[in-house]
């Protein structure tokens, strides 16, 4: 089996990782009963470009108890868990491509190894897989019959894509079901992104001014848990009903020029490129410490900061303190990229679960139906998100009410008013 693994003695410690992360997924788990009986993608190839993590392996389970033959690639260099890659490998016989801290030639080669078995099914994170099936692998395109899209950054490319007629096969969007972005995004990324702060810094927040820059479902995340762990929370933004919102959500809000002398802590979330920049870093207070939650490493100027600094040295593993001219520091968190999957483990499986699980039943509805589709972004299904959201209460223990038929009749009629 071809794979590009860091080192296969990591493989027990990930088995073990990854059946932690599986006790919290039932919702996954139950997919995996049900795919192991019904055999979905019997005959199915799929290439999935996803962060490789203790839940991806499991996404990766289901799929191959699904009858699925699936090839993983890292959807960025500094998010592999290089055990879990090599369990895959190892303990399920899936072939993995991609190594923690890689470079991003490595990272391409990477994407291209992950497409050599001519996939039927995508499953990307951030669309760098489909982008360079459209560019550089087009010869393969007419073998897809759909895909999948996990994240916002990713749905936005692949709108751009179907609106200038360029998309050649049918994706539906996984970030836009509400199982995913008001879950996944929301406490998922709010509280990974605090833990990848704390763990690669190990700061007290309580006290300090933490500005966080986005107010989507991220943003609005790790705002409040950086607000419940004390912190004194600065919003900014650019989109005014979002920026209201901050503000009647108890935030201070205010153009990033004005938060960057005030700021002890910076974190972007806003899926945008040159977030803080230039004139930004040289307003900031000695020490302050800036991280990414976005996407991609584009949100911070790094060029710019090298620019403005006189020295740059790694004071702790994924903490840059760059010393500019003046000789004030700022520290830089894992280059910029991604913090929760950089000095953390992502977001939590209890979350994931809903993810993947929009993932798994995503492809299966597209292996069946994806020939009937338009060359389109679609969202998923109502059915199934709603499904999903039944089965995660569920297996919380939750019951909640039903409406009885006079309620029903009521909500569907207009007659019965004052
Ligand atoms: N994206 C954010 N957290 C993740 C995780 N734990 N696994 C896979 N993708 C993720």
């Amino acid at each position: 089996m071809e794979y590009d693994v860091r080192d296969l003695k990591l493989a027990p410690k990930g088995k073990l990782r990854m059946e932690w992360a599986g006790r919290f997924m039932p919702v996954l788990e139950s997919l995996k009963k049900r795919f192991s009986k019904e055999k979905p993608f019997q005959g199915i190839k799929i290439s999935a470009c996803l962060h490789v993590t203790s839940e991806t392996a499991n996404l990766m389970e289901a799929l191959k108890l699904g009858g699925a033959q699936v090839r993983l690639t890292a959807s960025n260099p500094l998010s592999t868990q290089d055990d879990i890659a090599a369990t895959l490998v190892e303990d399920y016989g899936v072939p993995v491509f991609a190594i923690k801290g890689e470079d991003n030639d490595s990272y391409y080669t990477h994407i291209h190894q992950a497409l050599e078995h001519r996939p039927h099914l995508s499953l990307d994170d951030g669309a760098d897989l489909v982008c360079t099936l459209h560019s550089e692998r087009k010869e393969l395109l007419g073998h897809l019959i759909g895909g999948t899209e996990e994240t916002t950054t990713g749905v936005i490319r692949l709108r751009s894509m179907a609106q200038e007629k360029v998309l050649h096969y049918p994706i539906i969007a996984v970030n836009d079901a509400k199982t995913k972005y008001l879950f996944d995004n929301r406490y998922g990324t709010g509280q990974s992104t605090i833990d990848g702060i704390l763990r690669a810094t190990n700061i007290l927040l309580a006290g300090l001014n933490v500005v966080v820059a986005g107010y989507g479902w991220c943003g609005r995340g790790v705002a409040m848990r950086a607000k419940g762990a004390g912190a004194k929370v600065i919003i900014c933004e650019v989109d005014p009903l979002r920026a209201l919102e901050a503000v009647m959500d108890g935030f201070q809000v205010m153009p990033l020029k004005k938060a960057a002398p005030i700021g002890d802590v910076f974190i972007t979330v806003s899926g945008d490129k040159n977030v803080i920049t230039k004139n930004h870093f040289s307003r900031m207070k000695d020490g302050a410490i800036i991280a990414n939650a976005g996407h991609f490493n584009v949100e911070i100027d790094i060029p710019a900061l090298k620019e403005l600094s006189q020295n740059q040295r790694e004071i702790r593993e994924f903490v840059t303190e760059y010393t500019l001219k003046e000789g004030k520091r700022v520290h830089l968190l894992a280059e910029g990229r991604l913090i929760n999957l950089s000095s953390a483990e992502g977001h939590p499986a209890m979350v994931m679960d809903m993810s993947f699980a929009n993932q798994a039943m995503s492809a299966m509805h597209l292996s069946s139906e994806g020939k009937k589709l338009r060359k389109e972004v679609y969202p998923v299904p109502k059915k199934i998100d709603e499904e999903i959201a039944f089965m995660k209460l569920r297996t919380m223990g939750v019951k909640i009410d039903k409406l009885t038929p006079e309620q029903r009749k009521y909500l569907s009629g207009w007659k019965e008013g004052t």
